[in-house]
């Protein structure tokens, strides 16, 4: 029984528009998923693998022109301009609005529209938030009900009054009487919309039927339209994993971790120690929102229910925790198919079978030079199954953070750990994160990728302005502050060679910011913050590591850091006027204790 006038009314004057065959909305059982992968199969979208191999998983290869999130078809459309900020697409919202109404006209025919009501977060957590998105894919009700709570009972929670976000989703591939349709649907890239309307909390998306950029609850409202109520309300939506960290002695802290895309944070969120001892129990691998406690801690949920991980060199040895996540129930998009039914790709860790079909469905021909599977092929499991999942992931009141983690992928300059100063310090730090790419990468001038707190595909604001959001919950009355932390697994010798081993460990960095939370653990004060004293790191066990590598590993050299200096002036040029002054006295600090 529907009885939120609000919502009626709203899924009425969508489905006058996108006038689809019928309108069903989704109730999230276990049948109805049943029914609507038995029909993605029946019609050939899909594939069911191997139930003996894959108990109740399922395959799909997406059109080759919707296989990733579209940065630059991706639009904030604020009032204004300056609202989204430098590092958003940006556009005006009207005229943005009204190119899409006149895509979305008539756009649904010949498909069902699907109503899901979702939350983002434990069902009633006072941290979570309702959304509703409308589709005509069932790949993506299937792919929301692994990676969100969806249906009835997010009705009942809503009741006659709730509010929600409301998501606005087509596949934009109306089909005509009697035409047959393709194994993906969807538009051409130049068709292609993924649209926020920050002043309204609304999202419409258009034209793509792929991960982030169809299951609107995760990048769109979990961190665009999360960011901005954040901002208004007073709380944290953050690119981060959440991890819980036990010591030999059984004392446990929670982790918050932000790195961009492609630096191994869902191995982080699950990795298994090497140290002995000690424990990591994973909360999320992608995404935290975090409110303070009436103690004044910083609590922290996991909005997501699954795993959307990214499939090549997932295996037995990087990750096993991912790869028992998906061993069932799993949607599989974009890796090769295996002659007896089941999934594989590159770094499984497994020879690839003969006749393996790759994601374009032609038999794989190793020599071709091509992959069998995307590079951003994915695996869509549920969270629950993951063995290291902690006993607190749905715990509606959250977990305290202790801590927060920086990074990315860095060769030079940047130690494995240095801790900040101070709050506004960490902040800084968090502001100059980025990555080296090389030019072919990303098709842009090789060099640092700034990418800060990992948001830059995804904060729904001026990006300046979202750093004074993190200089003013540092101002907050009885705070107890998460300390902060800037971590670089990948830095390289003068070979070309990384000089730490990453991974499993990686427990040995972690085990030290535990201790350091303590007020323990030994560091000392350089002009970039406080780095730990060599000894300070326990490597004991660790194969080729000695205390002369320690010292390369945390290195802070005065001249890289000049030359760092000049590119964080100009990444912080183009803030302008939004960029908070408690950031430029903090660079301002920077290059005075290195002598500038
Ligand atoms: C992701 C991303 O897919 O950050 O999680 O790109
Ligand atoms: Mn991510």
């Amino acid at each position: 029984m529907i009885n939120n006038l609000k919502l009626k009314k709203w899924v009425q004057e969508w489905a006058d528009w996108f006038q689809p065959e019928s309108v069903y909305w989704c109730n999230g059982s276990e049948a109805e998923n049943q029914r609507l992968l038995d029909e993605m199969v029946a019609c050939g979208m899909g594939v069911k693998l191997n139930e003996a191999k894959r108990p109740n998983s399922y395959y799909f290869q997406s059109d080759p022109s919707d296989v990733a999130r579209v940065e630059d078809r991706t639009f904030i459309c604020s009032k204004t301009k300056e609202g989204a900020g430098p590092t958003n697409n940006w556009a005006d919202p009207a005229e943005m609005k009204q190119t899409m109404r006149e895509l979305y006209k008539g756009c649904m025919k010949g498909r069902t529209m699907y109503v899901i009501p979702f939350s983002m977060g434990p069902l009633g957590s006072n941290i979570a938030h309702i959304g509703v998105e409308i589709t005509d894919s069932p790949y993506v009700v299937a792919n929301m009900r692994i990676m969100t709570r969806m249906g009835d009972k997010v009705l009942d929670i809503l009741g006659e009054t709730g509010d929600f976000v409301p998501c606005v989703h087509s596949i934009g591939a109306p089909l005509a009487p009697g035409q047959k349709d393709v194994k993906w649907p969807c538009a051409p890239i130049e068709k292609k919309y993924i649209t926020h309307f920050p002043e309204t909390h609304e999202i419409w998306s258009y034209g793509s039927g792929y991960g982030g950029n169809a299951l609107l609850g995760k990048k769109c409202l979990a961190l665009r339209i999360a960011s901005i109520m954040a901002k208004e309300q007073g709380w944290m939506a953050e690119h981060m994993l959440i991890m819980g960290l036990t010591n030999p002695k059984g004392e446990k802290k929670y982790i918050a971790a932000a790195f961009p895309s492609a630096c191994g944070k869902t191995n982080l969120a699950m990795l298994i120690p090497t140290l002995p001892g000690w424990k990591v129990e994973c909360v999320g691998d992608d995404i935290a929102w975090m409110k303070f406690g009436a103690d004044g801690q910083l609590y922290a949920i996991n909005p997501e229910a699954g795993f959307f991980g990214v499939a090549p060199f997932t295996s037995m040895e990087t990750n096993p925790n991912a790869m028992l996540s998906c061993r069932a129930n799993t949607i599989f998009t974009n890796v090769g198919l295996t002659p007896d039914g089941d999934v594989w790709w590159e770094g499984i860790g497994t020879e690839c079978p003969p006749g393996t079909l790759n994601w374009k469905n032609k038999v794989y021909d190793p020599a071709s030079g091509e992959p069998c599977a995307h590079p951003n092929a994915r695996f869509t499991a549920p969270a629950c199954q993951c063995p290291a999942i902690d006993k607190d992931w749905e715990n509606p009141v959250g977990v305290p953070i202790s801590a927060f983690l920086f990074g990315g992928r860095r060769p030079n300059t940047v130690p494995l750990v240095h801790e900040s100063k101070s709050w506004n310090h960490g902040v800084f730090m968090g502001s100059v994160a980025g990555s080296e790419v090389t030019a072919a990468a990303i098709g842009l001038k090789a060099g640092v990728r700034r990418d800060p707190f990992a948001m830059l595909p995804f904060c729904g604001y001026n990006m300046g302005d979202y750093f004074g959001h993190w200089i003013n919950i540092g101002k907050r009355a009885g705070a107890k502050l998460p300390k902060i932390f800037y971590v670089n697994w990948f830095r390289k010798d003068e070979n070309g060679k990384f000089l730490w081993p990453g991974y499993g460990e990686n427990s040995r960095v972690l085990a030290y910011i535990f201790d350091r939370c303590d007020g323990k653990g030994e560091s000392v004060d350089t002009p970039i913050g406080k780095v730990p004293a060599v000894k300070s790191i326990n490597i004991k066990g660790l194969a080729g590591m000695d205390e002369a590598k320690m010292a390369k590993v945390l290195a802070v050299s005065n001249d890289e850091w000049k030359a760092e200096v000049a590119l964080i002036e100009e990444h912080y040029a183009r803030f302008g006027s939004h960029l908070p002054k408690e950031l430029s006295a903090e660079l301002a600090g920077l290059k005075e204790r290195l002598g500038m």
